[in-house]
C-alpha cells in the first residue's frame, strides 16, 4: 500500500523533476494564478460532465452519486464527535457543482459556497435552484476569505487541496473563519499510482471496447503527490485539536473512459455497479469495524484530514 513520503522541499524538487519531463507543465507553473483559474473554469464550462448532479436526495442511481452519500455519511459522524459545537453554518471551499453542499443545504444548514472559477459558480447556482436548494454562492479565492473570522462551523473542501502549490495560507484562512468547536474537513485527491484502481484497470480496458470516449480532454491542472503527513502539521500549527487523518473511498472508479474515470456508463450498467461496490463497503466495514469508507491511507481513491477549532 502506498504511503506517500513527502515533505515540502521534497515536493518542490518532484514538481522541479516533473516540470523538466514536461514542458507542458512548465507553462502551467511559469504562471500559476491565471492559468490554474483559467483551466478550471474551460474545465467547468466545456465539458458535459459539469453538469453531472452527484447529490442525491433518494435512491442512488449511480457510482459517483454513491462517492457523495458516503462523503456524507462519514461527515455526519464526524460532526457528532463532542469537540464539535453542533453549529449550522457551513462554508465550501473550491465548492466546484457543491455536491457536497446540497446534503448540507437538504438537512437544513446555512450553506456559503465559494469557488475562484464563475463557471463553477454558476453551475452550481443551476443544481441548487433545479433542486430548490437554498445557499449563498460567492466567487473568491481560498488565500484570502471574503469573510469576517468565525464566521462558520464547518469549513471543508472536496477535491481543492491537491491542487494548490502553496497549502498554508488556504489552510489558514480556513481556520480563521471557523468558530471555536468547529469543524475542518479536508478531501484530497493525490496522484496515486498504486492505490486499489490499478488492480481494476483490467475490467476499464475491457469496457473501453464497448463504447466510445467521448469525454471532453480535460485541460491539466496541478496536482500533487503528498500524503497526509505533508497537511497534519498546518493544522497543528494552526491549533486545531483530535487531528486526524484516513484513507477514504476503497473501491475502483469502473468506466469506459481514459480522460475521466468518472464518466458514466449507461444507467442499467451503473445500477449493477452500485450494488456491487455497496457489497464492497459492506465487506469493508465488517473487516475494519470502522465507517465502510474509510480505508489504508494510498489504498482508496483519496484521503481525508479534519480537526476541531
Ligand atoms: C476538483 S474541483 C472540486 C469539485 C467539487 N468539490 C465538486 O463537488 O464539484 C476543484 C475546484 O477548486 C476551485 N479552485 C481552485 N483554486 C481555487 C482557489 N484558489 N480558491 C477557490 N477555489 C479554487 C476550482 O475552480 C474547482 O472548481
Amino acid at each position: 500500500m502506498k504511503q506517500a513520503d513527502i515533505s515540502r522541499p521534497g515536493t518542490v524538487i518532484a514538481g522541479l523533476i516533473h516540470t523538466i519531463a514536461n514542458p507542458q507543465r512548465k507553462i502551467l507553473m511559469s504562471n500559476v494564478q491565471h492559468s490554474h483559474i483559467n483551466s478550471f473554469d474551460k474545465n467547468w464550462k466545456q465539458r458535459k460532465e459539469s453538469f453531472y448532479t452527484h447529490w442525491s436526495k433518494g435512491k442512488i442511481l449511480n457510482q459517483i452519486q454513491l462517492a457523495f452519500r458516503n462523503h456524507w455519511s462519514l461527515l455526519c459522524e464526524l460532526m457528532k464527535n463532542p469537540d464539535f459545537n453542533q453549529g449550522k453554518r457551513v462554508l465550501e471551499v473550491g465548492c466546484g457543482r457543491g455536491s457536497l453542499s446540497c446534503y448540507f443545504s437538504n438537512a437544513g444548514y446555512d450553506c456559503m459556497l465559494l469557488d475562484i472559477s464563475e463557471g463553477a459558480i454558476d453551475i452550481a447556482q443551476e443544481i441548487f435552484k433545479t433542486n430548490s436548494l437554498k445557499a449563498t454562492f460567492k466567487v473568491g479565492d481560498v488565500n484570502t476569505l471574503p469573510f469576517e473570522k468565525k464566521s462558520f462551523d464547518v469549513v471543508f473542501s472536496i477535491g481543492l487541496l491537491e491542487h494548490l502549490e502553496d497549502i498554508e495560507a488556504p489552510i489558514k484562512e480556513q481556520i480563521r473563519v471557523l468558530d471555536d468547536g468547529g469543524l475542518f474537513f479536508g478531501y484530497i485527491v493525490p496522484e496515486y499510482s498504486d492505490n486499489i484502481q490499478k488492480d481494476y484497470e483490467w475490467v476499464n480496458d475491457i469496457l473501453k471496447g464497448y463504447a466510445e470516449d467521448t469525454a471532453a480532454e480535460k485541460e491539466e491542472v496541478y496536482r500533487s503527490d503528498a500524503g497526509s503527513e505533508y497537511y497534519l502539521p498546518i493544522l497543528k500549527r494552526y491549533k486545531l485539536k483530535d487531528i486526524q487523518a484516513s484513507g477514504v473511498y476503497p473501491l475502483p472508479m469502473i468506466s469506459h473512459s481514459k480522460k475521466f474515470p468518472f464518466t458514466l456508463m449507461p444507467k442499467k450498467s451503473e445500477k449493477a455497479l452500485v450494488k456491487q461496490l455497496e457489497k464492497m463497503l459492506e465487506e469493508n466495514g465488517r473487516k475494519t469495524g470502522k465507517h465502510s469508507w474509510l480505508c489504508d491511507e494510498g489504498y482508496g481513491q483519496a484521503f481525508i484530514i479534519w480537526g476541531y477549532k
